[in-house]
């Protein structure tokens, strides 16, 4: 969701900052621009579309050794070229992330005082108030520090004034912002994974904060006073951006999930100290958003089934403003493979107030979430490019096994020694799982309109994970039910060949989901039925058409194992359908705005 570069330093900035924005396409955005200072005059250049658009209107001679850039994801106004940025007023110019909540307010605040506005976004306000601020103060550290006082909502902002050639500005508040630091040059980006070639030392920004970046000189400055910064180093391998042969990063990333197992095995199962003990909470809240919120609906299941106690999984775009229940006795975990979506950020502002203990679980390293819990679990997972989260999903529910694991092991319910050997087996489970052809089932379902998924109990969670993974990579209208609540409404859409997913783990209430699905066959349904190996129980050829059989393993994995076929019938379905599998329409991998 949006991106932001800048450059300052002694090449030419034009292809740096294009390079910079295809790092960061994998955020998500529907058109692009760069402004640049040549001859002391500013350039812009933007269009919709992908960045090969852009790149197309570039010209490489003009030299430029200053230039911001931007990947925008419309949230005001259109996707057109009027409101891609960079955006304009005066002396500024602008790039921008984030949304400017009281733009109404201040737009009408500049239009009495003369300023008038092309596009309809939040960032033109934002560029023409800064404007007006620079015009008073004829400073800009002052103007920055003005607008932060009377600007609501999240920026991270990347400014260039007209009369100061030699510097950018950057100023932050809720959503990212890093300076990569460099020789006699420095960066700016949404994330450092724009530049890890280039650098490997940087400063992220913390909210409140504006930079002043020159090509061999930073300061950071908050409340009018000259700040020291702390410079992170990037760590090696955390970007491996490359596809490796496979057609598509999501399959790569779901083939990795093999190799993953078992160096989460090496880090945490041989280590269970590096994993919080939970034990001694008295209530225990998981939030997340999408995919992460379903790892913690499985987190859910796997503590309360090793505990005495009910834990409770909320979506963190209502958590973040419902009345909630929790204080210094409450855990608060938080998934999150970017650590910055914005929705989950904010529950863990919010519940700091409360005087709970905040615990993340998360896949990028130094993000924002990271920074802002009391604990936080590396997902280790490594860079996720594909919009559609997978390998970063069952890294977070592995986390949350192991939060179970060292509770059932204290309060003696899980014998170490044998759960450990299932650990051991998951690489191989996976393998399995990747290797299955998936395509006869795929043949029979890929062209249908909607598609059922049906589990009970922790399956179910598992099945809402699937349907998510099918609608937002193959535009496939898709609902998972919990298999006894179809007789309640929805059966009524089923008919000839209505295909059906179905799941079936849980030996204890597996007759129950069968009886289920031999309603919907009754109904014409095409059933794909995905079961557990060796469960003690007998199935009628009849209830099903298909049948996959996954690896049987401890209740606590199982759901890892589980979500591989889904993953790899939504892509096969995607791929039939000739989607734009790593980046489906309209989405965003890092969603940094509410
Ligand atoms: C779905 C997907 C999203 C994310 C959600 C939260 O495949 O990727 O639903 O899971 O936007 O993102 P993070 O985990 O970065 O907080």
């Amino acid at each position: 969701m949006c991106g932001i570069v800048g450059y300052i330093g002694k090449k030419n900035s034009l292809p740096i900052l294009i390079k910079g924005l295809k790092r960061l396409e994998y955020r998500g955005y529907d058109s692009a621009g760069v402004a640049y200072i040549k001859d002391n005059n500013i350039k812009i250049v933007k269009t919709v579309g992908k960045i090969n658009n852009l790149d197309k209107l570039l010209n490489y001679n003009d030299e430029s050794f200053i230039g911001i850039g931007h990947t925008r994801w419309a949230t005001h106004g259109s996707v057109d070229t009027t409101n891609s940025h960079p955006h304009q007023a005066g002396s500024i110019t602008i790039v921008h992330n984030g949304i400017l909540e009281n733009y109404q307010e201040l737009k009408e605040i500049l239009t009495n005082k003369g300023y008038t506005f092309k596009s309809d976004t939040d960032t033109e306000v934002l560029c023409a108030y800064i404007d007006y601020e620079y015009n008073q103060t004829k400073n800009i550290l002052d103007a920055l520090n003005n607008c932060m006082k009377v600007f609501e909502g999240s920026y991270a902002t990347a400014i260039m004034v007209k009369d100061i050639p030699n510097k950018l500005f950057v100023m932050k508040k809720d959503s990212p912002l890093v300076i990569g630091i460099g020789e006699q040059e420095n960066y700016i980006a949404s994330d450092i994974s724009a530049y890890a070639d280039e650098t490997s030392a940087y400063i992220i920004l913390e909210d409140m904060e504006i930079g002043q970046i020159e090509k061999d000189n930073i300061s950071i400055y908050k409340n009018k006073k000259e700040i020291k910064y702390n410079i992170e180093q990037v760590e090696q391998d955390a970007f491996d951006s490359d596809k490796n042969n496979y057609e598509h990063y999501m399959l790569k990333e779901i083939s990795e999930q093999e190799n993953l197992m078992d160096k989460l095995n090496n880090i945490y199962l041989k280590n269970l100290d590096k994993i919080m003990d939970i034990s001694k909470y008295n209530k225990i809240h998981i939030i997340g958003c999408g995919t992460a919120y379903h790892a913690g609906m499985i987190g859910k299941y796997l503590i309360e089934n090793y505990s005495d106690f009910e834990v409770n999984t909320y979506i963190a775009s209502e958590y973040r403003y419902q009345k909630i229940f929790a204080d210094d006795k409450t855990l608060v975990i938080a998934a999150s493979q970017s650590g910055e979506t914005a929705d989950t950020l904010a529950c863990i502002k919010k519940v700091k107030k409360y005087g709970c203990k905040t615990l993340g679980i998360v896949n990028v390293k130094n993000s924002s979430i990271a920074r802002a819990v009391d604990e936080v679990i590396y997902t280790e997972a490594g860079q996720e490019v594909a919009v559609a989260s997978t390998k970063a999903y069952s890294s977070q529910v592995y986390i949350f096994s192991l939060l179970a694991l060292k509770l059932g092991i204290t309060k003696g319910l899980i014998n170490k020694n044998e759960i450990n050997k299932e650990y051991e087996k998951l690489p191989s489970y996976i393998k399995e799982l990747t290797n299955y052809d998936y395509e006869d089932i795929i043949s029979k379902i890929w062209q249908a309109k909607d598609v059922f998924y049906l589990g009970r109990g922790i399956d179910y969670i598992s099945m809402l994970e699937g349907s998510l993974k099918l609608k937002e990579i193959s535009y496939v209208h898709s609902e998972a039910y919990q298999a006894g609540e179809l007789k309640h409404g929805t059966i009524s859409l089923i008919e000839k060949d209505t295909p059906i997913i179905a799941l079936i783990s849980d030996e204890t209430i597996a007759l129950k989901t069968i009886s289920n699905i031999k309603e919907v066959k009754a109904r014409g349904a095409y059933v794909v039925l995905l079961i557990k190996e060796d469960l003690n129980i007998n199935i009628d050829k009849e209830c099903y058409d298909k049948i996959i059989e996954i690896n049987a393993t401890d209740n606590l994995l199982q759901p890892i194992l589980n979500v591989i076929p889904l993953q790899l019938i939504a892509y096969n379905i995607a791929k039939k359908r000739g989607c734009d599998i790593d980046k489906p329409r309209n989405l965003a991998k890092s969603v940094t705005v509410e």
